[in-house]
């Protein structure tokens, strides 16, 4: 008899991956990093002196520290948040993970049961929105405007959950460059939305994973700072988009009862020690110049990425020009539905991330459509966009 592992593969599965095809040559998708700012030197020496000094500790989980991580990048994280975020954060309040998508699994895990509800910008992050899907839960979309969630929709939208008789589990937000809008959230409206929050057993979920990458405007404080209850807001933030992806090194900060609890849901024995210790040893002596070097190469690209768009679409997209990050975010005619080109474009060369899947309502974003820039050169960036709209023909 032949066997079949299919058949005892578990009801409810997501559909299968399919096969790597590789990176295409204008591959406009993801959050891939500016190869060319990947700090290798100072990483490579970097992990040269903290195997030599520390690499002994590998022998034992987690270097036979806390639980929470590497104690000198928890430490690093704190002094970041301080001087770039005006923000107060205790060792304790730190918990590294796995990429800052181990940190949306865990504060999932924590917070959500089918059928709850949640509150989500209308435009976010797709890894979000398939993770949610996943859970069974609701998923409401709160009005953006060039300053991120409007407080009033956001009020409706608490209110209504509330007279169902089940108030949001949380409010999802990306202030500081917003993924996919590249908005970012002035004090004044954080400021608002704490106070419309104010009345609500509804925590906010502040996802900073592009932080550390902003040109347009000085960064604001964090909404777990604004927060007088120190309890509302569990905040995430990554070295994926700063440093590099593939490290995978995330970290979630919360008050410390409430990652003790997370940590019972981290069942993992700790995430890398060896890419923590690296990126601590470099980050300590480099990284705000790392940052500003990136930064300032990613704001040039999104430059060369806007003049392309104007040039060869002209009238047929719209678009804010984004406060930093790695992002642009285009609106087409109404009748427009940017996923019909993606296979024409895939035969090309060409991917890009139609806006349904960024979007909590598919149809409104069936004209949208997102263009990363963080990976691609200017010349595969001007040259791309260029036969992407000779693919779509708007004119
Ligand atoms: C808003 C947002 N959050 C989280 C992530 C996950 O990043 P990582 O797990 O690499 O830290 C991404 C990745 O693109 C993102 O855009």
């Amino acid at each position: 008899m032949s066997f079949d592992i299919d058949n005892l593969y578990r009801e409810g599965l997501p559909a299968p991956e399919g096969e790597w095809t590789g990176i295409p040559a204008f591959s406009f998708v993801g959050g891939n990093n500016d190869e060319a700012n990947v700090p290798v030197a100072g990483l490579a020496e970097a992990a040269t002196r903290v195997f030599q000094r520390e690499g002994r500790k590998l022998a034992v989980y987690n270097l036979g520290g806390s639980p929470l991580g590497h104690e000198a990048l928890r430490n690093f994280i704190c002094r970041k948040l301080d001087i770039r975020a005006d923000t107060k954060v205790e060792p304790d309040e730190v918990l590294i993970t796995s990429g800052s998508l181990q940190g949306l699994d865990l504060v999932n895990d924590l917070l959500l049961e089918p059928g709850d509800n949640v509150i989500v910008e209308e435009a976010t992050y797709g890894g979000m929105i398939s993770r949610l899907t996943r859970l069974g839960v609701v998923v409401h979309g709160v009005h953006l405007d060039e300053h991120g969630v409007c407080p009033d929709h956001l009020g409706e939208l608490l209110a209504q959950c509330s007279a169902e008789g089940r108030p949001a589990k949380y409010l999802y937000t990306i202030p500081t460059v917003q993924n996919p809008t590249g908005s970012c959230m002035p004090l004044e409206r954080r400021l608002d939305i704490l106070h419309v929050m104010a009345g609500y057993q509804t925590a906010i979920f502040e996802d900073d994973c592009y932080a550390d990458l902003l040109w347009g405007c000085p960064r604001p404080p964090t909404l777990w700072e604004l927060d007088d209850s120190k309890t509302r807001v569990i905040y995430c933030g990554s070295f994926s988009k700063s440093i590099a992806p593939a490290l995978r090194v995330g970290y979630l900060v919360a008050e410390s009862s409430i990652l003790q609890q997370i940590l019972s849901l981290k069942t993992d024995a700790g995430s890398g020690a060896l890419e923590q210790m690296v990126v601590a040893e470099y980050a300590a002596s480099h990284f705000d110049d790392h940052a500003e070097q990136l930064t300032s190469v990613l704001h040039e690209k999104a430059q060369v990425m806007a003049e392309s768009i104007e040039e060869a679409f002209g009238d047929a997209a719209s678009f804010d020009m984004p406060q930093g990050g790695i992002f642009m975010w285009l609106t087409f005619p109404e009748d427009v539905d940017t996923g019909v080109f993606g296979a024409e474009a895939a035969r090309k060369g060409i991917q890009f991330n139609a806006g349904a899947g960024w979007s909590v309502d598919p149809e409104w974003g069936a004209n949208k459509m997102r263009l990363c820039f963080g990976n691609p050169t200017a010349d595969a960036i001007r040259e791309g966009v260029k036969e992407l709209a000779e693919i779509m023909d708007l004119s």
